[in-house]
């Protein structure tokens, strides 16, 4: 039975990565702060068996606590492929820096950047030794590559995964039973994020015109399309260990 943990499966990009994943003969760790009871349900008719876990993942000083019991659910001796899919983020709160509540700030970078980076060290720990395929995958954005105004900590946490990705990979090529690492960049989705974007005031988000126009272009793709390409890519011959890939 391969293992494959996702974070944010509630909804949005992470619940169509659920269901591509779900086949016979591997066993889904939905992550979420609710319950994602709907993705479970849909991924168990496609015949992959579910758990549910309910974590709030901006509460980085409690993933120790929160995040081992998911590990210590997987056997790693009972099996030849183990994932973590860190998708789970957030693009609140939007505004310049200096504008909104510390907190809010504050939960954002916890969210996004120190979640996954905190669930991909336990991740690498407990598992290191384990001679078997061992991958993880961060979901990025191309707000990682470009300064966009009122997306200060966007940006800069994804900017931070790119590089922690990278680092990690470089690490892991001096190991004897690697952990390949790689980021997959969507591009845009339509999903809750997409709508949130589109009702930013413009003084906080000076691009909401050219989002606004995307959702009706055909810039913005069905998260279905983009999570089989990476589906694909997570679970192909060839994954892309210190490469930012997507769409
Ligand atoms: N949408 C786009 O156009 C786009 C483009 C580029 C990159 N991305 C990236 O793709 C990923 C998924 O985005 P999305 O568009 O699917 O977002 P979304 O529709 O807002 O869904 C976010 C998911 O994350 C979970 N989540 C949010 N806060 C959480 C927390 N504190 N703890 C645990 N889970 C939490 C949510 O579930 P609960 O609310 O139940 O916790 C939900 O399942 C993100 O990393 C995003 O940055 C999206």
């Amino acid at each position: 039975m391969q293992e494959i943990i996702i974070t944010g499966a509630s909804r949005g990009f992470g619940r169509h990565v659920a269901l591509k994943l779900a086949k016979p003969g591997k066993r889904l760790h939905l992550i979420s702060r609710s319950e994602a009871t709907e993705t479970a349900a849909e991924a168990r008719k496609l015949g992959a068996e579910v758990k549910i876990w309910s974590i709030d993942l901006s509460q980085t000083a409690e993933l120790e606590k929160t995040f081992l019991p998911v590990l210590n659910s997987i056997r790693a001796e009972d099996t030849d492929f183990i994932g973590l899919i860190n998708n789970a983020g957030t693009i609140k709160p939007v505004g310049p820096l200096g504008k909104y509540d510390t907190q809010e700030y504050r939960g954002h970078l916890e969210l996004n950047y120190v979640s996954p980076a905190v669930l991909t060290h336990l991740f690498v720990k407990r598992y290191q030794a384990e001679p078997i395929t061992k991958r993880v995958l961060f979901v990025g954005s191309g707000a990682s590559q470009r300064p966009i105004h009122g997306w200060s900590h966007y940006c800069s946490s994804k900017a931070g995964v790119d590089m922690l990705a990278k680092t990690i990979a470089l690490e892991q090529d001096s190991m004897d039973h690697k952990v390949e690492t790689a980021v997959f960049n969507p591009g845009r989705i339509e999903t809750d994020m997409q709508e949130l974007i589109r009702e930013l005031d413009k003084e906080d988000f000076p691009l909401v015109d050219d989002f606004i126009a995307s959702a009706k272009d055909g810039r913005n793709l069905p998260p279905g399309t983009v999570a089989e390409k990476l589906a694909q890519i997570f679970t192909g011959d060839n994954y892309p260990h210190g490469e930012i890939t997507g769409r």
